[in-house]
């Protein structure tokens, strides 16, 4: 993987800053944003009604698009494949979709995998004490709840859990599987079809795409089951003032008129992961964080994986990350990282997170650890 070339596909980068946080949003290559202007500049209209010549230009576009994020994510069909505005709004559309009778959740959800189940009744399975997952108590606990929504990788510490086995173990039991994908997909090859996940949900702003785009991977039988809880514009194909007829999948979930050049732009971001290929930069994130200093507080997992969370002793984390962006332009996050039932379980008023992704490289690491020693020499 050549990092230095694709450097280059990032305008932002010739700025001189060096982003560590690409967990909240990801920075956008060259090809994502000239996809957005093609749209506006070339043919800006609207898909799924107009038979002229812009519109059906759309109709194969987005067409294009949605097939690129079913190879992505490894589905049969693109049709299982439903464009959002975000992984929140996927993981919502599930909740309000469905009925499930119980939920079964971690302990390190992000709020959005967390308060859309509440309306349901939920369980929180814990941790192991090395913030690993335990799967031995999932085993046991599973057979309570028909599904298991659980966060794939976490936005807390970068900890991927076990998830094939996961849903092996859920399935065995009749649970149905939802993994919240949002850290996940960015970063690692996920096959939806070999790991046989019923629910897969993701953002798009996370995996160099544009903002206010996200997606879910729904099984077809299980879309078929669903009642759409958006409805009104394009999701239908007949009215009348007491009843309506449903659209075909997937267009019976997406609901008016869609952010069009930001679904263009997610599906050119997919597009352009797949040439470089995940596994290559999943080797490059591990490599960036093990030459990271570890002479600091670490606030979850320890292990391998594209996070790295973290306090100074003595220095509040906001005004660490305060330090890192006023001397060297280094742009981490402070806080509780969405994922305060986390946080506050621990009694921790927040950390720092630094994130790393194909664009970063070991000079900026360097860079990082001498800025955190002069910061801990402040104290
Ligand atoms: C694990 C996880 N789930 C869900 C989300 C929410 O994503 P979005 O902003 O696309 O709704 C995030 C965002 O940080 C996340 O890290």
């Amino acid at each position: 993987m050549n990092v230095e070339k694709i450097r280059e596909d990032f305008q932002v980068l010739k700025k001189e800053i060096i982003y560590l946080d690409s967990a909240c949003m990801s920075l956008k290559p060259i090809q994502v944003v000239d996809k957005i202007n093609e749209y506006y500049n070339e043919y800006p209209s609207c898909a799924g009604r107009s038979v002229h010549k812009m519109g059906l230009k759309l109709d194969k576009e987005l067409d294009d698009s949605r097939k690129s994020i079913q190879k992505f994510v490894g589905a049969k069909k693109s049709s299982e494949i439903i464009f959002s505005k975000n992984a929140s709004e996927s993981i919502n559309l599930i909740a309000n979709s469905f009925k499930f009778d119980k939920v079964l959740l971690t302990d390190r959800e992000h709020n959005s995998n967390l308060l859309p189940w509440q309306k349901f009744k939920y369980g929180i399975l814990r941790s192991k004490e090395d913030f690993t997952f335990d799967l031995e108590k999932f085993s046991e606990a599973v057979k309570k709840y028909d599904l298991v929504s659980f966060v794939y990788t976490s936005n807390i510490d970068g900890y991927t859990l076990p998830v094939k086995e996961i849903i092996k173990i859920a399935h065995d039991n009749k649970a149905k599987v939802h993994f919240d994908a949002a850290q996940a997909a960015p970063h690692k090859e996920i096959n939806v079809k070999k790991l046989d996940v019923d629910f897969l949900t993701f953002s798009g702003h996370k995996m160099l795409g544009p903002t206010g785009t996200g997606a879910m991977f729904v099984k077809e039988k299980i879309l078929d089951e669903m009642k759409p809880f958006l409805i009104g514009g394009e999701t239908v194909v007949d009215s009348n003032y007491d009843s309506y007829v449903l659209e075909k999948l997937p267009q019976r979930f997406e609901a008016g008129l869609q952010n069009y050049a930001g679904i263009l732009g997610f599906g050119e971001a997919a597009k352009y992961l797949g040439k470089i290929g995940m596994s290559d930069i999943e080797d490059h994130e591990k490599k960036l964080v093990s030459a990271v200093d570890v002479k600091v507080k670490e606030v979850g997992f320890k292990g391998e994986r594209g996070i790295f969370n973290f306090n100074l002793s003595g220095i509040d984390h906001h005004e660490v990350a305060g330090i890192l962006d006023s001397s060297k332009n280094i742009m981490v996050r402070s806080g509780m990282h969405c994922a305060h039932s986390w946080y506050n379980a621990k009694q921790l008023k927040g950390s720092v997170r630094a994130s790393f992704y194909l664009y970063n490289t070991l000079e900026e690491v360097k860079i990082f650890n001498e800025e955190l020693e002069k910061i801990r020499k402040l104290k």
